[in-house]
């Protein structure tokens, strides 16, 4: 069984049509190439309701066992994702953003401006990233070794994941 995954890009720029997303699809791309199955994606503004709302819908669904964010983890005034995925989790897994920063410290010092967050809602794994293609890779290469084990823990143990 493969794990599940629901990709939503937090952008204003992107939420209005402007560019291109990058960060979306290279999370799909990877966590596709590791194994995984991606069942859902979407692209919100930076706005807290916006991300909460599409937070507890896509965990309350049960569809997914892992929703990936990108995008909003900064200082900015506008930068409200952790916020949003706080509000809404039911515990966090702190290990895990501290493992993407860490991982990320290697490359840059920037990555110590992340505020991502990672906790579980309704027995699914919710991942903030950063919004930069490259932060994108890099926590993904982290986290990606350790995800299959996570997502069978939060099940409870089983069934085994084949990540
Ligand atoms: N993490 C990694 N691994 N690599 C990076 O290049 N960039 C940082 C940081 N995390 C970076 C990273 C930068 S420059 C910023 S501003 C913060 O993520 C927040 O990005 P966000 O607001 O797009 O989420």
């Amino acid at each position: 069984m493969s794990v599940r995954v629901a990709v939503l890009t937090i952008s204003d720029r992107r939420a209005r049509g402007e560019g291109e997303d990058e960060g979306g699809p290279l999370i799909e791309r990877m966590v596709t190439d590791a194994g995984c199955e991606v069942v859902q994606q979407g692209i919100v503004a930076d706005e807290r309701d916006h991300i909460e709302a599409r937070l507890r819908g896509w965990s309350n669904s049960g569809d997914a066992d892992v929703i990936i964010t990108t995008g909003g983890t900064g200082l900015g005034p506008r930068d409200v994702t952790p916020e949003a995925t706080k509000a809404v989790i039911d515990y966090e897994a702190p290990g895990l953003a501290e493992l993407m920063r860490a991982h990320g410290m290697t490359k840059t010092p920037f990555a110590a401006l992340s505020r991502q967050v990672c906790g579980v809602r309704n027995r699914t794994l919710i991942i903030n990233l950063p919004g930069s293609p490259k932060a994108v890779a890099e926590g993904l290469d982290a986290i990606l070794p350790v995800l299959g084990h996570a997502v069978e823990m939060m099940h409870g143990g089983s069934p085994p994941v084949s990540i």
